[in-house]
């Protein structure tokens, strides 16, 4: 991951020296049709996520009274006193026969070091100078579930990059969503693993925990991994720029005698939609002031961060947080259809 010099780079443009950044591993919490940003109190929503963090997850999150520290019990992700919920759709590999199979996700390596998930995916919170912490309630959401259109897509903000090797420490490539990444799901058989990265939003409107379509209250400033840049005057806050990434394993998929003969890509997302419908969804969940603390006090990679309180949990930990999934359906193994929601349900 030779993109942090990058980033460094770019942040020095901001602000006098280059910033330490928070990125560590997720387990998977669990992988269910349960969307309470987008969908709340739906049983079941329209198609599958894989969902990361506090075990205080659940159907109905009200900003107003759920609240994360103190109702969960544990975390899927690194630090202890994490409990938000980070959430993308699942990607499946579509057989030439028709049916579908979940791609499985794996962590991140690189120079900065081993991420160990099982399933899940990375975080990282990249501040660009001083930064003000979300508050409680606060949520947002980065990328349309719907949409088809590529052009539509903040391209330099949510991409997919091939990599042609399963380990994840051969980093080829520059800074995330630039050079050859594409907002397509790469489908050549070189490719090994599909890093999906999307980036949130750096800017916030001061007043808003959360909007009608989960995004207006937050702004983009600049593309790309490094932190942001100015805000624009309505939205005058300078927020962390949270950033996922998803390793799709693909190399069992390598074998084009296996692909659609139709020419279509056998890799798409849980909707039925490819590339330019990839989301991520958050839920601030941090305990107290700790990222604000994690933020002020530079706290780096996925270390113990004592100045901060922030402990770094062992994978054997986060590992084994999760909770049940709720809708009645099989998620692996080869599936003779997409799980998706026939009627949605409000309950
Ligand atoms: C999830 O919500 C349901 C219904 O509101 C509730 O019965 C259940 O206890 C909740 N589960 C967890 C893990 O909080
Ligand atoms: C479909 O193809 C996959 C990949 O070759 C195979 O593993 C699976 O058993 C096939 N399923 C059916 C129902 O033919």
């Amino acid at each position: 991951m030779q993109w942090t010099s990058v980033a460094a780079v770019a942040l020095l443009a901001h602000s006098a020296a280059a910033q330490n950044m928070l990125r560590f591993a997720c387990s998977q919490l669990v992988v269910d049709r349960v969307d309470p940003l987008v969908d709340p109190g739906v049983v079941y929503t329209p198609h599958l996520h894989q969902i990361v963090g506090g075990n205080s997850f659940n159907i109905t999150m009200d900003p107003a009274t759920h609240d994360l520290p103190g109702l969960s019990t544990c975390t899927s992700c690194t630090f202890k006193e994490d409990t938000s919920n980070y959430w993308t759709a699942v990607m499946f590999f579509k057989a030439k026969n028709g049916t579908y199979i979940r791609v499985p996700q794996t962590g991140n390596g690189g120079p900065q070091g081993q991420l160990v998930n099982k399933g899940g995916l990375d975080v990282y919170y990249i501040p660009s100078g001083k930064v003000t912490a979300f508050k409680p309630g606060f949520r947002m959401l980065a990328g349309s579930a719907a949409n088809e259109d590529p052009k539509k897509v903040q391209s330099g903000s949510i991409c997919h990059r091939c990599w042609t090797s399963t380990n994840d420490n051969n980093f080829v490539g520059g800074a995330p969503c630039t050079g050859s990444d594409t907002v397509e799901i790469p489908s050549d058989p070189k490719c090994k693993m599909i890093r999906q990265t999307i980036i949130f939003p750096t800017c916030w409107d001061g007043k808003n925990l959360d909007s009608p379509d989960h995004k207006s209250h937050v702004s983009y400033s600049g593309q790309g991994a490094n932190g942001g840049g100015t805000c624009p005057s309505a939205f005058p806050v300078k927020i962390p720029q949270i950033m996922y990434e998803v390793m799709w394993d693909v190399s069992n998929f390598a074998d084009k005698s296996l692909w659609p003969t139709d020419g279509t890509s056998p890799y798409i997302y849980s909707m039925d939609v490819g590339g330019a419908a990839a989301h991520g969804d958050y839920i601030f969940g941090w305990k107290g002031d700790s990222l604000q603390q994690a933020m002020d006090k530079n706290c780096n990679l996925n270390k113990d961060c004592p100045a901060a309180g922030l402990h770094a949990q062992d994978p054997s930990v986060y590992g084994a947080c999760n909770v049940k999934q709720q809708a009645p359906e099989k998620v692996d193994g080869w599936l003779a259809a997409l799980p998706l929601g026939t009627p949605a349900m409000k309950a």
